[in-house]
């Protein structure tokens, strides 16, 4: 058992999910919890060498290899970083983690959800989320905001938009089998909007009372 908390956003690319994982930290940190913000893949310095091998890799990588490199990355992240971090009573949140693996790997490709799963458990000695916030987004509006950011897209944001629709739906799946962990916000709103929907969530996770934390607000 852990003291912490661990709070994971998910969503397809463009989502938003490094917005909201900031307001969230800015926002634990002010009502004075220790504040770990960290990421998969690449939350580690093994993790960012095995992050250029699935992003920027040239060419193809087999789905178990690719599968199996995630689950590394997961692997190292969560014992040398997120374990240690929920120990000593931080907030871990985190930008993906096991429910990217089920969707990009499980629904999007050819491998089965539940033995990517299965796989992500085992690298993650069985570490669940206490919250995990899905960022739903259309795939065509998450599109223009990458456009709009005008920068190159990595391998995986270049695969085409039906993959995209795929993976959102598997994410929605995940979300409905388990609506205890999961706060799924609808991601075309102000960003604003959103992260007091986050608040709302995390605030009763921390224990507090509604008000308590109201000058950070
Ligand atoms: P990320 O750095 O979060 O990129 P973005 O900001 O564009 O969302 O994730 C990089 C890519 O890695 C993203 O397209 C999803 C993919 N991914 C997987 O396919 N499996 C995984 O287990 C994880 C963690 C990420």
């Amino acid at each position: 058992m852990t003291d912490g908390l661990f709070v994971t956003f998910e969503g397809g690319d463009g989502a938003g999910k490094t917005t909201q994982a900031r307001l969230l930290e800015q926002w634990v940190a002010a009502a004075g919890r220790t504040v770990v913000r960290t990421r998969e893949p690449g939350g580690t310095e093994v993790g960012a060498l095995i992050r250029e091998i699935v992003l920027h890799h040239r060419g193809d990588v087999a789905p178990r290899a690719e599968a199996l490199l995630y689950a590394a990355d997961r692997a190292h992240h969560i014992a040398a970083l997120v374990r240690p971090a929920l120990e000593r009573g931080d907030v871990v949140i985190q930008d993906r983690y096991l429910d990217s693996s089920v969707a990009y790997q499980g629904a999007g490709r050819v491998l089965g959800r539940d033995e990517v799963r299965e796989l992500s458990l085992w690298a993650a000695e069985g570490l669940l989320p206490d919250l995990t916030v899905l960022l739903d987004l259309d795939p065509a509006a998450a599109r223009a905001r990458l456009d709009a950011e005008d920068k190159p897209f990595d391998r995986l944001e270049a695969e085409k938009e039906a993959f995209h629709t795929a993976v959102r739906a598997e994410f929605l799946a995940l979300a409905a089998a388990e609506p205890t962990r999961f706060l799924v916000a609808d991601a075309s709103r102000a960003p604003e909007d959103i992260a007091s929907e986050v608040r709302a969530r995390v605030r009763t996770l921390l224990g507090e009372a509604p008000d308590d934390v109201g000058a950070a607000d």
